[in-house]
């Protein structure tokens, strides 16, 4: 087992991670809520079916009432709709502000049922038990809490910390491998800003079969390198956007596929590679690098590049005839392990993308 505490002063918790956790849900949730006598479990119409029949006897077994609700899977559920009603299923169930919510399933089931736990009843504890590799290693950590509105993604949310995180690597056997992939770019991203040395151990584990040997230590690695980084900046105003590296272009191929063509992942993956040979060109980043990244997320079947006209990056990077003279900050690698931020007209990074 490995644990690792996030110290954020008053809001501080635990990331578990280690197989088989699931069994164990009921001590671990005991122990962190005491006093709670109600577990109100969010999980999707993928990760019910799979994982409810292993959680909910550990549950019930510490002492807790549990009630569940199930949305459908998917990218869609992270909506205003489902939310109002996650939170009239609250009610319904009694929650108190001395119960729990708790988040089984991927990023959009962490980033709901986060957020309808900071705002019911103002706020009650969650616990994050993430099912996929880019929940694991990224959304289950640092209490970011969101659903889409029709103007765009993660535009009504909040910072809201998980009491507890309780990562069971066993549940990544049943993703597909896509999905799996799409995880793995968050933590060849992890290698690339901040860990040049877990970027060479992933250099040499070219599958998902090398990868899920080492999976304690991976997520391992990568839920310390995300703990450091929220620590020094929960609410993003600074460190925090390094983790964006391979994001301002990724979401330009989000947005240019209609969030349909490729999934978060893919587009992370082409848009680190796309930022490592806008470096080059810069100055910034070492000739070779982009080809070394592409090396690792190539065998994961990830693109490198992705097709986008320059019409669609100048409205990702807000490029409209109001902000032509405006400055982004886009992240830059100084060396494979060390990402820097790096201000420039958008008008220039327009002229250099295209
Ligand atoms: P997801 O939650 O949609 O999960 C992907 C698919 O895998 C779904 O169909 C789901 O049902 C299925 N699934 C989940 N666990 C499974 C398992 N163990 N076995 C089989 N199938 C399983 O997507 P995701 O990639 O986990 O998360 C993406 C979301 O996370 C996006 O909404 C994104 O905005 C958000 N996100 C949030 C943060 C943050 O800091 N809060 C960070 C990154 C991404
Ligand atoms: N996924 C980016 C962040 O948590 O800040």
């Amino acid at each position: 087992m490995k644990t690792l505490t996030v110290a954020l002063p008053g809001r501080e918790y635990d990331i578990v991670i280690e197989r088989g956790l699931l069994d164990r849900a009921g001590e671990l949730c005991r122990k962190t809520l005491p006093g709670a006598p109600r577990l109100f479990v969010v999980t999707d119409s993928t990760v019910g079916p799979l994982y409810l029949k292993r959680i909910i006897p550990p549950l019930e077994a510490a002492g807790f009432e549990t009630a569940v609700c199930e949305i459908p899977a998917g990218e869609a559920s992270k909506c205003a709709g489902e939310l109002a009603r996650l939170w009239e299923c609250m009610m319904d169930f009694g929650l108190t502000r001395t119960d729990a919510v708790v988040a089984l399933g991927g990023g959009v089931v962490g980033d709901l049922a986060g957020f309808a736990a900071a705002t019911i009843l103002r706020g009650v504890a969650f616990v994050q038990i993430p099912t996929t590799l880019l929940a694991q290693v990224d959304s289950s950590v640092g209490g970011k809490v969101a659903i889409d509105l029709d103007h765009g993604k993660n535009l009504a949310g909040a910072f809201w910390q998980p009491k507890l995180v309780l990562m069971d690597p066993d549940t990544l056997d049943t993703l597909p491998d896509a999905t799996f992939a799409d995880g793995m770019a968050e933590v060849v991203k992890y290698g690339c800003i901040l860990d040049g040395a877990f970027f060479s151990f992933l250099a040499q584990r070219p599958s998902r079969a090398a990868i899920m040997v080492e999976i304690e230590h991976v997520l391992y690695t990568c839920c310390n390198l995300k703990r450091m980084v929220v620590e020094k900046d929960e609410r993003d105003t600074g460190k925090r956007m390094l983790l964006n590296f391979g994001h301002t272009l990724g979401h330009a191929y989000e947005k240019a596929g209609h969030y349909e063509t490729w999934t978060h992942g893919q587009a992370v993956a082409a848009g680190m590679v796309q930022a490592a040979r806008l470096g080059t060109r810069l100055g910034v980043t070492p000739a070779g690098t982009a080809e070394e990244i592409a090396a690792l997320l190539t065998p994961l079947g990830l693109p490198t590049s992705i097709p986008c006209t320059g019409e669609e990056y100048a409205a990702a990077i807000g490029l409209d005839k109001k902000g032509a003279g405006a400055e982004i900050s886009v992240i830059l690698l100084e060396a494979l392990g060390k990402a820097v931020p790096h201000k420039m007209p958008k008008a220039a990074l327009l002229e250099e993308l295209t």
